[in-house]
């Protein structure tokens, strides 16, 4: 039977983990938060005492294959170990960002991520779900914000968990992850050819969900 898929892919902090969530809930689908899996890889990675570089892809990928992750009421075990704000953290993402370029360790999470592919359906969230993992879904939304309004959300999310933080880095940092997710040679950011296109630079989160649930009911 097919599977309902809503494909969210965009750039860091254009807010589609908000957006994603929020249309699960609403639709009582699945969630998979794709970025999570090389967040938690990296994690894993780096607890073995392993660098995030090419000439540990093997191991990293061996690990990424059999990834103890679950996750539980919006928390992300790995093992029984909460990780969920080790990593989330920016460095948590800038690691992600490190072991997603690696060709192995991307093909070893693709049965995970079709796995939460179930029924009555599922958001997916991530860079790559339109274009290589989810290819046959049926909606494919491509979010983007500019990198002014994503540093400053970001400052903001960080600020209100009392994390101290300057917009400018948030900034550049951000910029730096775009540039390398976009121009890595595997999977790299882009829309999918038939992804319609959410500038949410000026909208609420309200407004982006109204947005999606309207093309998502044209679709049914
Ligand atoms: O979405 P999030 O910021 O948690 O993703 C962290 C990093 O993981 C991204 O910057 C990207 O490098 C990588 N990623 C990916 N493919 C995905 C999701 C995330 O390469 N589908």
């Amino acid at each position: 039977q097919d599977i309902p898929v809503i494909c969210l892919d965009g750039p860091t902090a254009s807010g589609k983990g908000t957006l994603a969530a929020e249309l699960a809930h609403r639709l009582g689908y699945h969630y998979l938060d794709s970025g999570a899996l090389y967040r938690v890889t990296a994690f894993a990675a780096l607890r073995a005492g392993l660098e995030l570089d090419a000439s540990n892809e093997s191991a990293i990928a061996a690990m990424a294959q059999t990834l103890p992750v679950r996750f539980i009421g919006g928390r992300v075990l790995l093992d029984e170990f909460d990780v969920t704000d080790a990593i989330r953290s920016e460095e948590g993402g800038m690691n992600a960002s490190k072991v997603s370029v690696l060709p192995a360790v991307r093909t070893a999470l693709v049965a995970l991520q079709h796995s939460f592919a179930r029924l009555p359906g599922l958001v997916a969230d991530g860079r790559d779900m339109g274009t290589v993992i989810f290819p046959d879904a049926p909606l494919k939304v491509y979010l983007t914000a500019s990198a002014a309004q994503r540093a400053q959300r970001r400052h903001k999310q960080l600020i209100s968990k009392g994390i101290p933080a300057t917009i400018d880095i948030l900034r550049a940092d951000l910029e730096a992850r775009d540039a390398r997710d976009m121009n890595r040679a595997t999977a790299p950011l882009k829309p999918a050819q038939d992804a319609l296109l959410l500038d949410n630079s000026g909208q609420s989160v309200e407004e982006s969900v109204a947005q999606v649930f309207e093309w998502w009911v044209a679709r049914q």
